[in-house]
């Protein structure tokens, strides 16, 4: 895509990404694709905020080479060392041989050791609030550490009081054509891919979130520019919003509704799945059903993150929970998604198992267990009525404690 003006003299020059089925190896993005922001401004100095990862490189090249030779750059902000951000550095220390790297104390350790650029001459350590002139537009560097890894930092135009801010603010989905938020019908689709990103990647740095917003609260910001997804240049507060109540959830009260998970390998559990969901639907509640053997864990944890109850239901496979289930918990432990309140239900052959795999799990997130039901292979009408009844209970609970 062309580089975009965003305020005069300064530019988009990023890169969508459509092939990329896995960001970080991890999170599927194929359908809804990813962009890589990188931003260029000129002035007296020329300056490149954060390059983008080693993809469609000469699309991004000739997009920037459109506007300035790279010889000419003056500097490279390096907001993050992350190789979606920062992978083309070692590219970029011929391309652009009078550039410095600018970055926090922190990245100036990861760069050789990291990234293994070993031209330490080349870098140049800028401290908490620094402002670095360029002509008539000012940098001003903020750190804010494990937003996303501990080296992270965003820049602060003066003049156009952009706030270019790396990964916080962020989300997945491409940017093809429109980059900007008021340019967009519906924001849906993009707040949605923001907050499975946010759990996906930042939410185990929550509180390190808010002590980044907290920092920045007087800083008087007209775009918020972040390094993937839309550019927030109306109503920024409403990304910045969404941030600080996402991040708020890792410790505080979260949103009244059900997550519902489910496994089943005959047909036997999803039968109860639907009596359950039959049953919670009574009550008015809001919930999310997700195969839990079919669906990315990546499109499961929004839900998870964001909601008050989780239902499993999944059979006993080999004494144990039925494992597809099981390592969905497990991804919910590592995001550390605690002090929900839970209730399991499903079938069993011979002997039983899951439950008590499933306590044990659910110990170590710290849930309440509240309701379980067990029923022995195919249910029949008088175990899919207490199932409707046992699901209706559950929310009707859950209701009263939420209120
Ligand atoms: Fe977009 Fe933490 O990298």
């Amino acid at each position: 895509m062309k580089p975009i003006e965003i305020r005069p003299g300064i530019y988009w020059v990023g890169v969508n990404d459509q092939t990329t089925d896995l960001f970080e190896g991890l999170w599927p993005v194929r359908k809804e694709g990813v962009s890589y922001n990188s931003y260029l401004i000129l002035d007296e100095k020329k300056v490149i905020i954060d390059l983008i990862k080693p993809i469609k490189t000469e699309e991004y090249l000739i997009g920037l080479e459109s506007i300035i030779p790279l010889k000419e750059i003056d500097y490279i902000i390096l907001n993050h060392l992350e190789p979606d951000h920062a992978g083309l550095l070692m590219t970029f220390s011929q391309l652009a041989p009078q550039a410095k790297f600018l970055g926090t104390a922190k990245a100036s350790e990861l760069i050789s050791k990291f990234l293994k650029v070993k031209e330490e001459n080349r870098f140049q350590i800028v401290k908490d609030g620094e402002i670095l002139h360029l002509g008539e537009k000012s940098l001003q560097f903020f750190s804010t550490p494990f937003v996303h890894w501990p080296e992270t930092m965003m820049t602060y135009e003066k003049s156009t009081k952009i706030l270019f801010s790396c990964d916080a603010f962020g989300g997945f989905g491409a940017i093809h054509g429109r980059i900007f938020n008021d340019e967009i019908d519906s924001l849906e689709f993009y707040e949605q891919e923001a907050l499975r990103y946010y759990v996906n990647i930042v939410a185990n740095y929550s509180q390190r979130v808010i002590s980044a917003i907290d920092k920045l609260t007087t800083l008087p910001v007209e775009i918020i520019a972040p390094s993937h997804g839309l550019i927030w240049r109306k109503s920024p507060e409403r990304i910045v919003g969404l941030y600080k109540k996402w991040a708020s959830y890792a410790s505080g009260p979260v949103e009244k509704g059900i997550t519902l998970i489910y496994g089943s390998m005959y047909g036997f559990t999803e039968s109860l799945t639907d009596a359950v969901a039959k049953g919670i639907a009574r009550t008015g509640i809001k919930y999310c059903l997700f195969d839990g053997a079919r669906t990315h864990v990546s499109y499961i944890l929004p839900s998870l993150w964001t909601m008050e109850g989780v239902i499993i239901g999944a059979p006993t496979y080999e004494v144990k929970l039925f494992p597809p289930v099981a390592a969905i918990l497990e991804m919910a432990r590592h995001k550390r998604i605690f002090g929900r309140k839970a209730g399991y239900f499903g079938s069993y052959g011979w002997s039983g198992g899951a439950l008590k795999d499933f306590k044990g799990l659910a110990d170590e997130l710290k849930w309440k267990v509240t309701h379980t039901l067990e029923v022995q292979g195919m249910p029949d009408k008088d175990d899919l009525a207490r199932a409707e009844e046992w699901g209706e209970q559950f929310a009707s609970s859950l209701i009263k404690t939420c209120s």
